[in-house]
């Protein structure tokens, strides 16, 4: 794997969507984009990083890319960082999965053509399965994770205490095995 690489590339609406690997020089756009995961509330983790955490959290994505033991996809929209994916190595040949795209690249198909290619990386690995969690409030999570062939193992109820107060579950996924043969579209 080279730094910067492109794994992924297709069209949506409004232009081309690039799916590619970090490069240190990301740095400033990675910590924007994730000040704007915060802002906007993703039901996913938000890191409010500065140069320091968000220079550690790059590098040792650039590491685990180069040591073969994990995943990391950057989104790219007509040259702006507008999502990412990742896969980190769990125990027993299972990979964590993890996604989130800003808000202005929500609905167009990219989280379920990342999701395919979060897949095919994790095959590359050489992982037997995947494993993720999911906020029950997510419908829109919970869907594309069905559609793409993940089913439920697990919940936790009352796990989370969203923005408003109120409380969700915390839902467990896995999809195994992965299918190797996905086709790339
Ligand atoms: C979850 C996320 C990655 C999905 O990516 P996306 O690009 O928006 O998803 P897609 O456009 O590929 O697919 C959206 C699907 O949800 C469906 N959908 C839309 N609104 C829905 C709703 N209220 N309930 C259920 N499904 C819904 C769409 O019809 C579409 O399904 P289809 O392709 O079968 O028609 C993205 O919305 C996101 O980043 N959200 C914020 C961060 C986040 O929640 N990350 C996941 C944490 S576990």
């Amino acid at each position: 794997m080279q730094e910067g690489q492109i794994v992924h590339q297709f069209e949506v609406n409004d232009g081309s969507i690039t799916f590619r690997y970090p490069r240190w020089s990301d740095l400033d756009a990675f910590i924007k984009m994730h000040q704007t995961l915060a802002e906007e509330k993703v039901m996913a983790r938000r890191l409010k990083l500065n140069r320091d955490t968000g220079g550690r959290m790059l590098a040792e994505a650039l590491i685990g890319l180069q040591e073969n033991r994990a995943s990391y996809l950057l989104v790219e929209q007509a040259s702006d960082l507008v999502g990412e994916g990742f896969l980190t190595r769990g125990g027993h040949g299972y990979f964590t999965v993890g996604l989130a795209l800003l808000e202005r690249a929500r609905g167009l198909g990219i989280g379920t053509q990342l999701m395919n290619t979060l897949e095919r990386e994790a095959c590359r690995l050489g992982a037997k399965r995947l494993y993720l969690t999911v906020w029950s409030a997510n419908l829109v999570a919970i869907h594309v994770y069905q559609k793409v062939g993940y089913q439920e193992c697990g919940r936790r109820p009352d796990w989370i205490q969203m923005d408003s107060g109120e409380a969700c579950d915390l839902i467990e996924m896995v999809k195994n095995p992965i299918d190797a043969n996905l086709s790339i579209s």
